[in-house]
């Protein structure tokens, strides 16, 4: 029985024309004493009437709200959706990984900007205006120039952050600075858009032989391995005289037995050294330069960088 059907059986006793009003419109014609008895009567029937009506009607209320805390139950029992969490991108990895490593023994980390002038890129790296060693480096130029009429470019190597750090530190000068790179480049080893990390120690005693430990002792705790070798390779950079390429080899595992380029380092140039605001007859010590994309390529054995920036989930799930 529903609310609706309550009121209309209620309406058939207690309605206008209802049983017991029909019995009370009755009551005048009986005599008296009957009059009010049968009056007693059929009062206590409306009233029996109307408190079984009260009470039904509380049951249909109370199911209806019964019925619908049921529907509407939540199962908290039920495992959750879950929100899917993202994962640090690999490149990303071994970027936290050296600032920890290098941070362990020292080194501050810097920041710097992406869209650089020609001055710190270049110019004040020894790469004068017009000199050949700038067509290295393919650049990608910004069109307008900087508030000091400078040439803006996407910086093509983190070594202009040499130069801004040691012009705001006193040295001892120990940082490094990882970024994004940007050279005009691409295929299966380079990208248009790549990661480097920057190294600088200087001070007044900072030899070659500080950079060969401090660096061998980071590819050992990078690679978590002491079974690989390093080897210093003659080369030339404008900003670093002794300049060297920094190879790498596994002693052990896949990639045993091969030289792997790894970074480009040297000691730091002294018109480089003049260029910091430093005396380069006192101060002294080294630059590296290291990609972080080929680190990460052979921390994991990935062998086509592409997979980096291709945004492909079944690659990057791998490192989440
Ligand atoms: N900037 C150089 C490059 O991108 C690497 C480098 C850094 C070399 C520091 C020497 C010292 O190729």
């Amino acid at each position: 029985m529903d609310a609706a059907e309550l009121e209309r059986i209620k309406a058939g006793y207690l309605g206008r024309a209802g049983a017991l009003t029909e019995l009370l419109k009755g009551l005048g014609k009986l005599p008296p004493d009957e009059r009010r008895k049968a009056g007693g009567l059929i009062n206590g029937a409306k009233d029996r009437i109307e408190a079984a009506l009260d009470s039904r009607r509380a049951a249909i209320a109370n199911a209806a709200l019964e019925g619908r805390l049921a529907e509407e139950a939540i199962d908290v029992t039920l495992p959750g959706r879950g929100r899917s969490l993202g994962g640090i991108h690999p490149v990303i990895r071994s970027w936290r990984r050296i600032e920890a490593i290098f941070g362990s023994i020292g080194f501050d980390v810097a920041d710097g900007p992406e869209i650089e002038n020609d001055w710190y890129n270049f110019t004040a790296l020894n790469n004068p205006e017009n000199h050949p060693a700038r067509s290295m480096q393919d650049t990608f130029y910004v069109d307008i120039r900087d508030s000091a009429g400078l040439n803006l470019l996407l910086r093509t190597h983190t070594s202009p952050m040499q130069v801004r750090y040691a012009r705001q530190h006193k040295p001892p000068i120990r940082v490094i600075a990882p970024g994004r790179t940007y050279r005009v480049d691409s295929d299966a080893t380079h990208s248009p858009m790549f990661h480097q990390v920057e190294g600088l120690w200087i001070d007044e005693q900072i030899s070659f032989a500080d950079l060969k430990g401090v660096y061998t002792d980071f590819l050992r705790r990078f690679f978590e391995s002491d079974d690989l070798q390093v080897r210093f390779r003659p080369s030339f950079f404008p900003f670093t005289e002794p300049s060297a390429e920094i190879d790498m080899m596994f002693t052990s595992g896949p990639n045993k037995g091969r030289w792997l380029e790894i970074s480009g380092a040297g000691q730091v140039h002294p018109s480089v050294i003049r260029n910091y605001g430093l005396d380069p007859e006192r101060y002294i010590g080294f630059a590296f330069g290291s990609g972080l994309e080929r680190l990460t390529m052979l921390r994991y054995g990935i062998d086509d960088l592409r997979l980096f920036f291709d945004g492909d989930l079944r690659f990057l799930r791998q490192f989440a």
